[in-house]
């Protein structure tokens, strides 16, 4: 026969037990929570959400007919200019992997070479060289964005090192 303190212990540590299942099912439950919110995140970050489906399929253009408001169209975007390259730039950039150590037969910058050629050629037809390009220097030097003055300034900075 349980005594009666005995029957209150019982009691006592049946209660405690019972409530500890409920916690931990309530734990349970807030995991369980936590995972789906989880899963629906990462579902919307899926490429097959319906936010980035709409967004992939939207239509690349819109047409206006007669009537309808126009939103007015973007700024062209401001561009600062760099202004004009200098010779010196444009050579040491451009030019100087070829003519600073004479490769392949480039006149060597700081060089009589320089004075000879400037001597026996005018500017625009050294100029005109560098665009064409010459043996096995590419069209206009190698430089596609620089300009015809770019290239003349590059050219002369060259001929104003000849010694
Ligand atoms: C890949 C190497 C290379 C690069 C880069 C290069 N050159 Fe040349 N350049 C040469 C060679 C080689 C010659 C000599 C070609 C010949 O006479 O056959 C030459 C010749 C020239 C001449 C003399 C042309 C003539 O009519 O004799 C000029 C002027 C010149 N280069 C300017 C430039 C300028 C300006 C640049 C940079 C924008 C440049 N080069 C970049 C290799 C190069």
């Amino acid at each position: 026969m349980i005594s009666f303190k005995n029957k209150w212990l019982l009691l006592v540590v049946a209660a405690s037990l019972s409530l500890g299942v409920a916690a931990a099912t309530e734990k349970k439950e807030e995991k369980k929570e936590e995972q789906s919110k989880g899963y629906l995140e990462a579902q919307k970050k899926s490429m097959f959400s319906k936010e980035n489906i709409a967004k992939r399929t939207a239509p690349v253009g819109k047409i206006y007919v007669e009537g309808d408001d126009v939103p007015a169209a973007a700024p062209p975007p401001v561009v600062e200019s760099t202004g004009p390259r200098s010779g010196g730039d444009v050579y040491t950039a451009n030019c100087s992997a070829c003519h600073g150590a004479g490769v392949g037969g480039a006149p060597k910058f700081g060089t009589s070479a320089w004075s000879d050629l400037a001597a026996a050629n005018s500017i625009d037809a050294l100029l005109q060289s560098v665009v064409n390009g010459k043996g096995i220097m590419p069209p206009r030097g190698g430089c596609a964005n620089c300009s015809d003055d770019e290239l003349k300034d590059a050219i002369q900075h060259m001929i104003d090192s000849a010694q």
